[in-house]
């Protein structure tokens, strides 16, 4: 491994350890946010542990990022991400649907497709501990999903998921390593393969599982072909 190889598998999991904090105070915000509007929702409850799950993955990437060579991870801060028009029970929509069905959905993909090829001891056990538990971060935003198109037409979101797609992309892809193979074993993914996974995921899981609550889509397609191919 040389240096800058090492630097950037360092930074990579330094700004891993960013998202997954930023994740946990996201959960406990929405969290508090739904339960003041649906009080029989078992989402609440799934979000805070989720919260404490995302502590625990920033404390595994932590490690790897230190045991590659760095110690400044840097500040993570959570802001509410829906846009201004969008208000009370539509701009949570807009969140979990941002933050769960789209993000903790992709990152199974990437997880998946990273166990899949030959990695180091250390970063293989911080892979599969996080990857458990992401699936079930995908799930409670579709079940917070189901529960509101019970109540109310969610078919407005469908104009707004470009521009989730577009946040989603810019956090995981932010940080765009080199087309480098060798970093695959350090638990970084080439950005040609991770562009391709997120394409995938999004065609064959997150879109028609928005289309069967009735949320067209229509324009996540056209953001993609415009975009990703
Ligand atoms: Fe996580
Ligand atoms: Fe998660």
């Amino acid at each position: 491994m040389t240096e800058a190889q090492r630097r950037i598998v360092a930074e990579a999991w330094a700004f891993r350890t960013r998202v997954e904090r930023e994740a946990a105070d996201r959960f406990i915000r929405l969290a508090t946010a739904i339960s003041s509007f649906d009080v029989a929702s078992p989402v609440p409850a799934l979000m805070r542990r989720a919260a404490e799950d995302e502590q625990r993955h920033a404390a595994l990437c932590v490690e790897l990022a230190t045991i590659y060579g760095t110690s400044e991870i840097g500040f993570a801060k959570d802001v509410p991400i829906a846009p201004r028009s969008l208000e009370g029970r539509a701009a949570v929509l807009y969140e979990v649907v941002a933050a769960c069905c789209i993000t903790e959905t992709e990152s199974v993909a990437t997880l998946t497709t990273l166990l899949a090829e030959e990695v180091e001891p250390a970063v293989e056990k911080a892979l599969r501990a996080i990857a458990r538990d992401e699936v079930s971060h995908g799930r409670m935003g579709w079940a917070h999903l189901a529960r509101e198109a019970a109540r109310y037409d969610v078919s407005f979101l469908s104009s707004w998921i470009p521009a989730m797609l577009s946040g989603s992309v810019e956090d995981t892809l932010f940080l765009e390593p080199p087309e480098d193979r060798d970093l695959l074993r350090y638990g970084v993914l080439p950005p040609s393969t991770k562009k391709a996974i997120f394409a995938r995921t999004l065609e064959e899981v997150v879109v028609p599982g928005l289309e069967t609550f009735g949320i067209d889509g229509g324009p996540a397609r056209a953001w993609l072909s415009a975009r990703i191919h």
